[in-house]
């Protein structure tokens, strides 16, 4: 049996009579972050259906019958909720990780930050926690939503020509076109707050700027590969498929992606602009390929961390003491692994524990050998 908070208990019982035909209510407290800890934000369970509510669960390692009393992405365990293998809720309770990621729900919250506010970083996620286009200082990134980063993502599923902008942080670029049409947005949200207008009318837009857009909406390289789509069908209609056909990527906000593969079947890491930042590898071995050092360098001149020849950060690094010491694949400090349960799927609570111990000693230190 759940939990239930009495306030949203006395609501739902007299539901029937409160809203008999379905009108558009003011739902209050209506953000998944307003519900304080071992309540869970769940959508469309208050109120007939149509407002989200704080319900509370069992967390982890409370005691409990059943399923249904843990925290959705908790499971009963032998009498105590355990968090389900694969989820966020796993990763969070992950005693090798210095860092801890954010979960809503079951899912990765788009925003996820490591190190410490002052000097840590934030990045976007898609919902498995995979890191996505969008980045910010953590001091700086209060208003940080990753909502177009997210959106975009989404988008890609399913076309391959998706031309809204995302900001550095991904967040909405106020002016936005996709699919022929153009419109001002809000940057967190990105609803719009114009008339939406044929791409052709841009220019009229309150929110289109002449110096910074110029006449074209698109980027340098979504105009190459709207370009280069065009000859490939235009190939493929005359029976001939170029296998070498060059393959440009770009990022969320039209930008040139990191990794580029170059003339000579390459795959090398770029800056926004397309030029070389000097690292490079075999075209086969690209899927390994981050280049998230050689960005970071070149974005934040205080990081002096060593960068693998493709790109990636060094996982070993000296100390300016000659102390060495662990990075992960984000240049934050982690544990030497060696030293961890090696945490597949289900790691008994008192390695956990045990180890968890340390891990908030050494996380201290973590900020001061970094930034
Ligand atoms: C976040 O948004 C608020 C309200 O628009 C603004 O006052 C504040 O300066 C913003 N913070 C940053 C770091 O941009
Ligand atoms: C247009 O963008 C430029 C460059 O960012 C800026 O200096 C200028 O104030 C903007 N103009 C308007 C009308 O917002
Ligand atoms: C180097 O500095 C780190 C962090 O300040 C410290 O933990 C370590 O013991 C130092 N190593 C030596 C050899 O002094």
């Amino acid at each position: 049996m759940v939990v239930i908070t009495l306030e949203i208990f006395a609501v739902s019982t007299v539901c029937t009579q409160v809203c008999p035909d379905s009108e558009v209510l003011n739902c209050y407290n209506d953000e998944y972050d307003s519900c304080s800890d071992s309540y869970v934000w769940q959508e469309q369970t208050s109120v007939c259906g149509m407002c989200g509510a704080c319900h509370q669960y069992k967390g982890f390692d409370e005691l409990c019958n059943s399923d249904d009393e843990c925290q959705p992405g908790y499971k009963c365990d032998s009498g105590m909720c355990k968090p389900e293998s694969d989820t966020c809720y796993e990763e969070k309770h992950d005693s090798c990780l210095q860092w801890t990621p954010v979960c809503v729900g079951e899912e990765y919250a788009p925003r996820q930050c490591k190190g410490v506010r002052a000097q840590g970083r934030c990045y976007c996620a898609d919902t498995k926690g995979v890191r996505i286009f969008g980045e910010q200082v953590w001091s700086k990134a209060e208003n940080m939503t990753c909502g177009c980063s997210r959106r975009v993502e989404e988008l890609k599923k399913t076309r391959n020509d998706v031309s809204l902008h995302c900001n550095e942080q991904g967040n909405y670029e106020t002016l936005q076109c996709d699919d022929g049409l153009c419109w001002c947005a809000e940057e967190k949200s990105g609803l719009p707050t114009s008339r939406i207008v044929p791409e052709g009318m841009m220019t009229m837009l309150y929110c289109y700027n002449e110096t910074e857009v110029g006449s074209q909406y698109l980027r340098i390289c979504e105009s190459q590969v709207i370009a280069q789509a065009k000859i490939e069908i235009e190939m493929e209609a005359h029976g001939t498929i170029n296998p070498n056909f060059p393959y440009l990527i770009c990022d969320s906000d039209g930008t040139y992606s990191a990794i580029q593969v170059n003339d000579y079947n390459q795959a090398v890491c770029v800056w926004k602009d397309n030029s070389q930042l000097g690292y490079a590898t075999e075209q086969n071995l690209k899927a390994g390929m981050t280049c998230r050092c050689a960005l970071d360098r070149k974005r934040y001149p205080d990081i002096q961390l060593k960068c693998q020849s493709n790109g990636n950060y060094m996982e070993s690094q000296t100390m300016g003491n000659g102390t060495d010491y662990l990075v992960d694949e984000d240049g934050f400090y982690k544990l030497d692994t060696s030293a961890c349960p090696t945490t597949t799927t289900t790691t008994s609570s008192t390695t956990t524990t045990a180890t968890g111990t340390t891990t908030a000693t050494t996380t201290a230190t973590t900020t001061v050998l970094i930034v």
